[in-house]
């Protein structure tokens, strides 16, 4: 069995630019001059053939028209076996739109993912006959395409903006967000776009892991509001920052994982330009940061 995976978009919701920012980042990859990014997915596959994508993001036409592996094989044919979304963010499950088009495959979340889409009655285009609602429980699991078990795991976050009342709790630990554990043979790998902070369990959990994607959200957590881009911190969207003593980086830094990749960056993230000095303390640490297209295997 081999693991295989390419990024399909390694930007946050929004993108790298974003349609309305006018940002240092955003001008530089309008300009061409750092690489633009589309919105936060990953295919991967366990035998090579059968192909799943862990959440289907607004751009997932242009992504998948980039990405070979995944064309028709036939006249009606795609190697795709399932779609599988971590949260009800408009970033991760509005692709799901672009998927309607009587094509077959299995649709992974926990059920109250499934809930918040069965809420959405726009998500009935996607025809019950051919696309199958798979409901897993958490800490079951399952196969997400053949050669590929996968276990979703509860992580720290919100739900998603458009279900945010009044009061905000952004570390909620249920079933609105979630990891995702996989295995092809003896590898593990870990995919967790969203995370508001790594609880103890979940360093556990990591550890020893031969990869990890993980929330690449924010460098640090004021910086939209430092560079006037909005009034939200990381943590009051549900997610950690990279760097200080509460980032990502120092909290895996101990953690025995072969590698380690940052994915779902926003566009005001600094590492997303090659020549800054966060992306050099970020690779120094031993982070690669996501490209899309980039591929993986284990
Ligand atoms: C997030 O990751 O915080 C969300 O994708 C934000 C959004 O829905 O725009
Ligand atoms: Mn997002
Ligand atoms: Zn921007």
């Amino acid at each position: 069995m081999t693991f295989r995976a390419y990024i399909l978009g390694a930007a946050a919701g929004g993108g790298l630019p974003q349609w309305n920012c006018g940002c240092n980042n955003c001008n530089l990859a309008r300009e061409g001059t750092i690489p633009a990014l589309t919105q936060s997915s990953l295919a991967l596959t366990g035998d090579g053939i059968h192909w799943a994508i862990l959440n289907a993001s607004p751009d997932i036409r242009v992504q998948l028209a980039a990405t070979q592996a995944l064309h028709p094989t036939g006249l009606r044919e795609v190697p795709l076996s399932s779609v599988l979304v971590t949260n009800g963010d408009i970033d991760h499950i509005a692709g799901l739109l672009t998927l309607r088009e009587m094509q077959p495959f299995d649709l992974f979340a926990t059920q109250g993912i499934h809930d918040v889409l069965r809420q959405n009655p726009v998500f009935d285009a996607l025809n019950a006959d051919v696309v199958t609602r798979q409901a897993v429980g958490l800490e079951t699991p399952f196969t997400l395409a053949p050669g590929l078990q996968a276990t979703l795991f509860p992580v720290p976050g919100k739900v998603p903006l458009y279900l945010e009342g009044d009061d905000v709790q952004t570390d909620l630990i249920g079933d609105q967000t979630v990891g995702v554990a996989l295995q092809a043979g003896d590898h593990t790998a870990y995919y967790i776009p969203g995370c508001a902070m790594l609880t103890d369990d979940l360093r556990a959990r990591l550890r020893g892991a031969d990869m990890l994607c993980f929330d690449g959200t924010v460098w640090r957590d004021d910086e939209m509001l430092r560079a006037g881009l909005g009034r939200k911190t990381g943590h009051r969207m549900g997610h950690m920052s990279m760097s200080g003593p509460d980032g990502s980086i120092a909290a895996l830094a101990d953690l025995d994982i072969a590698r380690r990749v940052y994915v779902h960056m926003n566009n005001s993230n600094p590492v997303l330009r090659p020549t800054s000095p966060e992306r050099a303390e970020a690779e120094a640490a031993g982070w690669i940061i996501g490209q899309d297209g980039m591929e993986l295997c284990l």
